[in-house]
């Protein structure tokens, strides 16, 4: 039988930026954090505000099956084929001091940090993140894996596609769609659809390359 909830470990993948902030994050829900794992073995023995790196990710699965946990890696990509591969329950984490109306949807692994604001009849898919002080205004789709850096603003019913990163500080404007893949450059200003598997930068945000699509 599984332990409750409140019994369970509960580690953070990554030993990172991304991964501390999780940390601190997970503090301020009131959890304890056992501890973390990287892949990276030069993190090894290091810790995040106190909680140790103890070794690679598969060691994690080892040690801690059936723990809560929670994915501290920025790249959509490596998120992907972390969640597919690893066994753990993957809680959603939304900072105390973040808004999420309580029609928001939020899927197994999604992640709101602090200052972050995410309005009604929204939709949050697995594993995406809602970084710091970031705004998703209502009706939004946020599909799974997604990176919405800190600062940006999306307005009403914007689609974000899987695997997608909007890029610091970027604008989005209302009832736009962003394909799968693309990744939105910082500050940029989103004033029309942008297809899947590009790179587009600018305001008006203007599609600067492809992407070769390398999902394995
Ligand atoms: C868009 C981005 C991914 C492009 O990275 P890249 O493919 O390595 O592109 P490069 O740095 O080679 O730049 C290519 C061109 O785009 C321009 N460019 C890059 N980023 C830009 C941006 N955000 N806004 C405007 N122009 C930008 C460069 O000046 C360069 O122009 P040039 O060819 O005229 O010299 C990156 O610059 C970016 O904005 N990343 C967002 C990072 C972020 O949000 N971090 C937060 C993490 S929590």
């Amino acid at each position: 039988m599984h332990a409750r909830p409140e019994q369970r470990p509960l580690i953070v993948i990554g030993g990172g930026g991304h991964a501390k902030v999780l940390v601190s994050t997970l503090r301020a829900m009131g959890r304890h954090v056992t501890a973390a794992f990287d892949d990276d073995a030069s993190r090894h023995g290091q810790n995040l505000l106190g909680v140790e790196i103890e070794g690679t990710i598969d060691a994690a699965s080892l040690k801690y099956p059936w723990a809560d946990a929670v994915i501290g890696i920025g790249s959509p990509r490596v998120r992907h084929i972390l969640a597919e591969r690893l066994p753990f329950n993957w809680i959603t984490v939304v900072h105390p001091h973040a808004y999420v109306d309580p029609t928001v949807v939020l899927h197994e692994g999604a992640v709101v940090m602090a200052g972050a604001v995410v309005q009604p009849e929204t939709v949050l898919s697995r594993h995406c993140i809602v970084n710091t002080s970031a705004s998703v205004d209502h009706d939004g789709h946020i599909g799974e894996y997604v990176n919405i850096s800190p600062g940006v603003h999306l307005s009403g019913n914007v689609t974000v596609g899987n695997a997608a990163t909007i890029g610091i500080g970027a604008s989005v404007l209302q009832g736009i769609t962003i394909g799968e893949n693309t990744v939105v450059g910082g500050g940029a200003a989103v004033i029309r659809d942008l297809p899947s598997n590009v790179v587009a930068v600018g305001c008006p945000a203007q599609v600067i390359r492809s992407i070769v699509s390398d999902a394995a």
